[in-house]
């Protein structure tokens, strides 16, 4: 792990890249694997990892923390999926939640969708080659994210929200925590 939030690894946990991939893509010509997965990485890596072809990215991302529109990027030149995770903020309580933006709710309101649904919905027609992988203990929250995928959004109440976490895309992205450093 490269970038929070999350935990570092330590020790000879860490591996160096290269190595990873070398491995990966051992495995990958063995039939072991069907592809090479990237998660939690900063975008320079991602960057020197693609001649190894990388099938998809997961790091985080959504409507209200855009931090890594350039990986986003990135991947869509690339034709790498992105699979964000915390699509929807997270359940931790640091992180804000998709649900509780007045935007989110104003959208979703006159569009007859739950605000969950606008914030997926805003993220699959934000970059084409985007995979949620929402979060969810409900079946009602279950069936509400995946009707997502048959949701299209105007062009005004996609201006809108993507006006909401538009700022964030130039900030900083946060180191992992070191583990002893947390809370
Ligand atoms: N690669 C990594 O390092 C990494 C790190 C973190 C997470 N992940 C993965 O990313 C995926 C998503 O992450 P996540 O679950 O932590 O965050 P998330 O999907 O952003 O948020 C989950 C939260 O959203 C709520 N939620 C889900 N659907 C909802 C709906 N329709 N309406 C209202 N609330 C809804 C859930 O509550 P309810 O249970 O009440 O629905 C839960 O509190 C998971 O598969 C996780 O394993 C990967």
């Amino acid at each position: 792990m490269e970038i929070g939030p999350g935990l570092a690894a330590g020790g000879d946990q860490n591996v160096d890249v290269d190595d990873q991939l070398a491995e990966m893509i051992s495995m990958r010509d063995e039939g072991k694997i069907g592809g090479i997965g990237l998660s939690a990485v900063a975008t320079d890596t991602v960057r020197h990892a693609l001649p190894a072809g990388i099938a998809c990215v997961q790091n985080p991302y959504n409507l209200l923390d855009r931090r890594f529109e350039d990986l986003l990027n990135l991947c869509t030149d690339n034709g790498t999926a992105w699979v964000p995770f915390f699509p929807l903020g997270s359940a931790f309580e640091a992180f804000p939640n998709v649900t509780d933006n007045l935007v989110v709710q104003q959208v979703a309101a006159d569009a007859g969708i739950t605000p969950s649904q606008a914030g997926l919905a805003w993220l699959l027609s934000h970059a084409e080659n985007t995979f949620l992988i929402p979060g969810t203990g409900s079946i009602g929250h279950l069936e509400e994210n995946t009707a997502v995928g048959s949701i299209q959004l105007s062009s005004s109440a996609l201006e809108a929200l993507d006006a909401v976490g538009a700022d964030t895309v130039s900030l900083p992205v946060e180191p992992p925590v070191w583990p002893g450093e947390a809370g």
